[in-house]
C-alpha cells in the first residue's frame, strides 16, 4: 500500500521502475550527499540522497519555493553548519529528518521524501 505524503518515482513521468538500485551506500561521498536525475527523453526526474545522523533521506531535489534544485552543482546539499539542507537558490534552509523548511521563503513548507528502501548496502525505489 503507498503512502500518500510519499513520492513514488513510479508514478512521475521518466521516473524509474520500483526496485530500481538509486545508488549504493558505500559510493555516497563524504559529506554525504548525491545528486540523483533520471531522464527519459525530455523528461527528468531529479531527487538527492543525503546521510544524516547516520541515517540516509531521499526527497525530491526540487524547493517548493520556485521549484529549483537545491544544488546549484555537484552533490552538495547541507549548509555549511551542516545541521540543514540549503536551497542555494534563495537560502532555504530544511531539517534534514523532515524536509520541512525552518526559514526561508518556503518558511514551513516540505520537500517531498521520496518512497525508498535500504537493503544489502543501497537504496532502491519502492
Ligand atoms: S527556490 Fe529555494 S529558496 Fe527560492
Amino acid at each position: 500500500m503507498k503512502k500518500p505524503d510519499l513520492l513514488y518515482l513510479s508514478d512521475m513521468p521518466g521516473g524509474p521502475e520500483a526496485g530500481t538500485l538509486l545508488v549504493t551506500l558505500n559510493s555516497l561521498p563524504a559529506h554525504g550527499g548525491k545528486d540523483i536525475v533520471f531522464t527519459e527523453g525530455r523528461l527528468r526526474v531529479n531527487i538527492f540522497a543525503q546521510r544524516y545522523q547516520n541515517t540516509i533521506y531521499v526527497y525530491e531535489n526540487r524547493c517548493p519555493h520556485a521549484g529549483t534544485p537545491l544544488n546549484m552543482f555537484g552533490d552538495r546539499f547541507m549548509n555549511i553548519e551542516k545541521n540543514h539542507l540549503l536551497c542555494r537558490t534563495h537560502g532555504a534552509l530544511f531539517d534534514p529528518e523532515t524536509g520541512k523548511c525552518t526559514g526561508g521563503p518556503c518558511k514551513g513548507h516540505y520537500l517531498r521524501q521520496v518512497a525508498v528502501e535500504i537493503r544489502n548496502g543501497a537504496i532502491y525505489s519502492l
